[in-house]
């Protein structure tokens, strides 16, 4: 039997921690999408913008602590109901905890804003990435989109874009660029791994 015309049957789970603009382009790329769909955002922070954007936008938006990610097994059991087909962090900020990425193998990814394994790491998020771009006169800068292990930015990479970097740059106006470099790929990379899921 196939499924009613409003069942998506993909279901895609974002992890985020912050303002949350990834997270609310990935939500509106597939409200237009008639076969996946965001199904919730989950934030370790409750004033994060990501929860509010989440909730205008009719997606379940769920915040939790330390001890629910790593401790009480809480996020697992919520995961494990929904039963996403991604898993993706856009801006999350905390290590990934190891049962979490046991059970969903080759399900959760990652997006950095720079070309790893450059300016990856521990530390190295956000803001913190293009300073020390801009600090070290890089010629160019990226993105990354890549399957999370249990070290930070060191999962096979997936999806690199580049861009340049010019002598007028600031941190500021790279975070730009590299967010509208983020805005267009993400969602279509995404796209195309739900889609090798389902062959
Ligand atoms: C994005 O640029 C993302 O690449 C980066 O945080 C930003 C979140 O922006 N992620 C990392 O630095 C992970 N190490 P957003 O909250 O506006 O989507």
């Amino acid at each position: 039997m196939s499924n009613p015309a409003h069942i998506k049957e993909k279901k895609i789970v974002v992890f985020a921690s912050g303002s949350g603009t990834n997270a609310e382009n990935i939500i509106k790329y597939f409200q237009k999408s008639p076969n996946a769909s965001v199904v919730a955002v989950f934030s370790n922070k409750r004033s994060a913008k990501v929860l509010k954007r989440a909730h205008d936008l009719n997606v379940k938006a769920l915040h939790f602590d330390r001890d629910a990610l790593y401790n009480s097994y809480d996020v697992l059991h919520i995961l494990n109901d929904i039963n996403p087909d991604l898993i993706v962090l856009a801006g999350f900020m905390w290590m990934f905890p190891k049962d979490i990425l046991k059970k969903f193998p080759n399900k959760i990814v990652n997006i950095h804003p720079a070309l790893l394994p450059k300016y990856g790491g521990k530390g190295m998020y956000g803001m913190n990435v293009h300073k020390a771009i801009i600090q070290n006169k890089e010629k160019e800068s990226g993105i990354s989109i890549h399957y999370v292990n249990e070290n930070y930015d060191e999962g096979e990479v997936i999806f690199q874009a580049k861009i340049e970097i010019s002598e007028e740059d600031t941190p500021e106006t790279l975070a730009q660029k590299i967010h509208k470099l983020e805005y267009k790929h993400f969602p279509e990379i995404i796209q195309e791994l739900l889609q090798k899921k389902s062959q």
